[in-house]
């Protein structure tokens, strides 16, 4: 086989094994009742902790660039930050460090923002299409580093509050117990 051939073959294998991944730039409108086909955990907070969802849906959604960095934007427009700060806390917990309350998996922070939280998180069901909850959940997950450092966001378009995501250490959820009472 001549040279040219041989590369024109190794160029010809090397575009073989690329898929082109699909984006969704029009979010499904927001339904009354979620369209979310995933069974999500039933409350848990307490002794028993949250429960894990397997179904593989956080996967798709914690490591891939554009949907964190979808997420960080949207976590802006919801005003996640009026409350929680850039992820500090504020009137709500800080979300950029180990404990949860309410568990740290993903499928647990789109339960949170779905279905709200007692204790003053609102609930944002039939507000936000059920992608954008998972994008936002995603986004969250990177505050505390829980999610692969090259798909994380790396920059800020304004001010930089704290280090980029890519660049935020990891801290793996631990549960944070039963909020104090008030
Ligand atoms: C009106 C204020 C307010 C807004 C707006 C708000 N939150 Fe909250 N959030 C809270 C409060 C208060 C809690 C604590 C609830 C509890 O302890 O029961 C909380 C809890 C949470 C938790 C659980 C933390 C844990 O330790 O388990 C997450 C995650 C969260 N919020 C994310 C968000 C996101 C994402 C948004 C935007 C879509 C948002 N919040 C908007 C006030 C708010």
């Amino acid at each position: 086989m001549s040279a040219l051939a041989r590369l024109l073959l190794l160029v010809l294998l090397a575009f073989a094994g690329c898929q082109r991944e699909e984006r969704s730039f029009r979010a499904d409108p927001v339904a009354t009742e979620s369209i979310e086909k995933v069974a999500l955990v039933p409350l848990s907070p307490g002794p028993s902790g949250p429960v894990t969802d397997t179904s593989g849906k956080g996967k798709e959604y914690e490591n891939n660039a554009y949907h964190l960095a979808q997420g960080k934007t949207l976590y802006k427009w919801m005003n996640c930050n009026g409350c929680h700060a850039n992820g500090g806390g504020g009137s709500g917990p800080a979300l950029i460090d180990d404990l949860w309350i309410y568990g740290g998996s993903i499928e647990n922070i789109v339960q949170t923002i779905r279905e709200g939280r007692p204790n003053g998180m609102p609930s944002f069901r039939g507000k936000i299409p059920d992608d954008q909850i998972w994008q936002i959940a995603g986004f969250v997950r990177s505050m505390s580093g829980n999610v692969p450092k090259d798909a994380a966001p790396g920059r800020d378009d304004a001010l930089h509050p704290r280090p980029a995501e890519n660049r935020t250490p990891e801290f793996p959820p631990v549960s944070g117990g039963a909020p104090p009472p008030r």
